[in-house]
């Protein structure tokens, strides 16, 4: 017997009728709104406002009176601006200080010029299918290059790339062709003949942005949800990404710990464990000041909990670390054991606070604890709930959390939670499928913000796998489940640095690779890279070979120490780099073409990277190599390690073996540095070295400090420290001030290292030549002979100083 089935429209000929698709049609006429304009097309609406002189917002909207609200990414923006307008036959003309976008009458196309006239960007068509999927095509040509959109694989420059936005769990593989990863962040970066702009898509859904498929151009999709973009012009891509940050937020100071050096396994599995892994780091001199602990410290994966056998006393443990210089970050995913006897699950249900099907069944996965419920994080109070729920961690002296999982990610077919779960989203309420993206920025905000709630003063932090734009307000990113592969060690550089690009400053991969077997090559030399990355963690699953940096050999583990111990030499630097990050968005680890838009070698540039703006960093990232080429942009440049100077503009095959990786100085900078230090709270003397490098005929640097751990810095505790060279033509005049000094610091001495002086031919005024290094705190100079360094030492109690050099 055959039923109706038989003639399913999907098995007969032709399959299912082909979505038709419509557009705008012409645009008839202009109405003024509150918060900006709508453009009154045939077939649907096109509303626009404008936010700043440089950034205004499209939405496509079939109704009289858009609805203006954003998603969580998007932070609260007052403020409109009113260009002036002008209505002609050919179009709608609106214009600001810096750009004007014309909408053509006869098809809705948005053309934007820049205040010259010079075309930065253009629309050439809108559609939608009846279920709400819309494309927006924009113009592209031969001089086009693209970056942003946050976590990807493959190169630096996106051109010739698709890419879809969904956050999925991949184990693997971490391949080019995989289009999703953890993290979406819809922002596409335009860069075109040395003008930059930015597009973002505030779409926590499915959406994909193809710079493949045509030349001529490129194409953003959604398939469910709002097309809402932001049009967002620099010219310069640092302004693009400053004002998408403004946007979306950026990230606050972390406590200095986080900067430092984290050690992880999956899983150190008791205390006994975790205390002896503490005491090799000291013993062995490496420093460190992070354990992350992974699921096996739980009570069988119960978030909340530890295994009581394993971890017997965890606040003891906790106290004890926390004396040798260590926090623990201890995992927690969203998933809730279902267990009617389990408090944080019987809680969750009869208060409400788990995801549900609109029929109201709350809607279960199975991840690491099996049958698990998840949250609801749009819900204000689940947030809150979740948030007070740390308490548990914070009662014990944990400050910092690690959420994985939260894309979220569920043991099944689509590998994620069913999309007709609804969200609750404060009775606005969201289908997952709209709202996927979200979960994992939601869980890490509520997750932060409760954190900040419990830890009385104290700055949280949080690392997560997943996120959506915005997610650098709350969490550091890692990038999930890469390998031990020499490839994923060199992908780790292009996939961080456009996550730096697109708005997430704090970022890293785990060094050694996650999953499958380093070895000790691929161990030192990723070590040597990542120890100057923003986010700096070893991580791996421990059925593979162990990868600490005392897992191969004594050669292994040196090497490893002295990079490790480099990052903390370069501390000041860095958290001055964090300071700058989280007041202006500029990304801590930059490309080239960030710092040398003009260079045309620099477009696709990403197997070597700017520690800011004045350290080069080259790793080795092939096996049995020694050698690498090496671009050097205009300026001088000196080796860091030899000091050699280089003339830039030029490929340098720099020798590299085992023990160095190639880095270098940008000439003219000054490079703070501190004595090496165990953890970043370590008080042994406490000093500031300033590292002055030649090669320009004046430099300054401007270092921040403050207490590296409280919200002190808001109320104004921080010190900015003005340091500065002028050649006099008889010599250098150095100088030091304190533009505000609001945070006092243990005693110290400031140390200046003048790199390339002739000692024999150098006199300084008011200072003596000493023989070496003074041991207390005596005032004076000396050479420094393994660097080649005039040292000059003094004692960090004047507000301001001047120091005249003669030669
Ligand atoms: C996921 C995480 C990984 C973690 C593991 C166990 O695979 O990405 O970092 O170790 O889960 O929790």
């Amino acid at each position: 017997m055959q039923t109706s089935e038989t003639i399913h429209p999907d098995k007969l000929h032709g399959g299912t009728v082909a979505a038709k698709r419509s557009g705008i049609g012409a645009i008839s006429r202009v109405e003024e709104l509150d918060r900006g304009y709508l453009c009154i097309g045939d077939r649907a609406n096109l509303a626009l406002s404008f936010l700043d002189e440089h950034l205004f917002r499209v939405k496509l909207t079939f109704d009289a009176c858009p609805d203006w609200t954003t998603t969580p990414g998007v932070l609260p923006w007052e403020k409109t601006i009113q260009p002036s307008r002008e209505d002609t036959e050919r179009g709608f003309l609106f214009t600001t200080k810096k750009l004007s976008v014309r909408i053509d009458a006869e098809d809705a196309s948005i053309t934007v010029t820049d205040a010259e006239g010079n075309v930065i960007g253009r629309q050439t068509s809108f559609s939608w299918d009846a279920r709400g999927a819309v494309t927006g095509c924009f113009a592209m040509d031969e001089r086009s290059h693209f970056y942003g959109l946050g976590e990807k694989t493959s190169y630096l420059d996106k051109r010739g790339e698709s890419y879809t936005m969904w956050n999925t769990d991949v184990y693997a593989p971490h391949v080019p062709e995989i289009e999703a990863l953890y993290q979406s962040i819809p922002l596409l970066l335009h860069v075109h003949d040395g003008a930059s702009c930015g597009i973002f898509l505030d779409n926590p859904g499915r959406t994909t942005f193809d710079m493949r498929s045509r030349s001529d151009l490129f194409a953003i999709e959604s398939k469910t949800g709002d097309y809402d973009y932001y049009f967002i012009y620099g010219p310069e891509l640092k302004q693009v990404i400053s004002c998408y940050t403004a946007l979306t937020g950026r990230m606050q100071m972390p406590p200095k710990w986080a900067l430092g050096y984290h050690q992880s396994k999956y899983s150190y599995k008791s205390e006994e464990e975790v205390l002896a892994l503490a005491r090799t780091f000291r013993d062995k001199r490496i420093p460190c000041d992070v354990i992350h602990l992974d699921i096996h410290y739980m009570d069988e994966y119960r978030v909340f909990t530890f295994d009581s056998d394993r971890f017997p006393q965890p606040q003891n443990m906790i106290a004890e670390l926390k004396k040798m210089g260590f926090h623990i970050v201890p995992i927690v995913d969203p998933g809730v054991k279902q267990d009617p006897k389990y408090p944080v699950y019987r809680e969750g249900v009869l208060e409400d606070r788990f995801c549900k099907k609109l029929e109201g069944d709350v809607y279960f996965g199975d991840v690491w604890p099996g049958r698990s419920a998840f949250p609801d994080f749009t819900k204000q109070e689940t947030a809150a709930w979740w948030g007070d729920l740390h308490r548990y961690y914070t009662d014990m002296g944990i400050a910092g959390i690690w959420n994985d999982m939260n894309e979220p990610a569920v043991f099944n077919e689509s590998k994620t939670m069913d999309l007709d779960v609804v969200h609750d989203n404060n009775g606005k309420m969201k289908t997952h499928e709209e709202w996927h993206n979200l979960y994992g920025m939601l869980m890490s905000k509520a997750t932060f913000e409760g954190l900040q709630r419990h830890l009385e003063g104290e700055r949280p932090f949080v690392l997560t796998r997943a996120g959506y734009s915005g997610i650098q307000r709350y969490a550091a990113v890692w990038t999930g489940d890469n390998r031990s592969f020499w490839e994923h060690m060199a992908m780790a550089m292009p996939m961080v640095l456009n996550m730096g690009l697109s708005g997430i400053p704090f970022a890293g991969p785990d060094i050694g690779g996650f999953a499958h077997h380093t070895n000790k090559q691929l161990l030192i030399r990723w070590t040597q890279m990542g120890a100057l990355f923003p986010f700096c963690r070893n991580h791996n699953v421990g059925d593979f070979l162990d990868q600490e940096p005392w897992a191969f050999d004594q050669e292994t583990e040196d090497i490893c120490r002295a990079f490790i111990g480099l990052r903390y030499q370069l501390m000041p630097y860095l958290y001055t780099l964090f300071h700058e990050a989280a007041q202006t968005g500029i990304p801590v680890m930059r490309p080239l073409l960030l710092e040398y838009p003009e260079d045309q070698q620099l477009s696709n540039l990403c197997d070597q990277f700017l520690l800011g703006r004045d350290l080069l960093v080259a790793p080795i990232y092939r096996p049995d190599t020694e050698h690498r080429t090496v671009y050097l942009p205009e300026g001088e440049w000196f080796d860091y390690w030899t000091g050699t100077p280089y003339t830039g503009g030029q490929h340098l095959t720099v020798h590299a073996p085992l023990d160095t990786m190639p880095l270098f100085v940008r000439g003219g900078a000054i490079i703070p540095h501190e004595p090496l230090k165990q953890h970043a709270a370590d008080q042994t003397e406490a000093s500031l070295l300033f590292h002055l490098y030649g090669g320009a005929p004046n430099s300054s640097y401007v270092l921040y400090e403050d207490d590296g751990l409280t919200y002190a810095y808001e109320k104004g505790a921080y010190n900015l420290l003005r340091v500065e060279a002028e050649c006099t033509g008889r010599g250098l005049k150095l100088g030091y001030e304190y533009e505000r000094k609001e945070y006092e610091p243990a005693p110290r001495k400031l140390c200046f290292y003048l790199h390339g002086l002739d000692p024999d031919a150098v006199t300084i005024e008011g200072l003596e030549r000493l023989a070496a290094k003074p041991e207390d705190d005596a005032e004076g100079w000396y050479v420094d002979e393994r660097c080649h360094c005039v040292v000059i030492a003094v004692r960090d109690d004047k507000s301001e100083r001047t120091i005249e050099l003669n030669w």
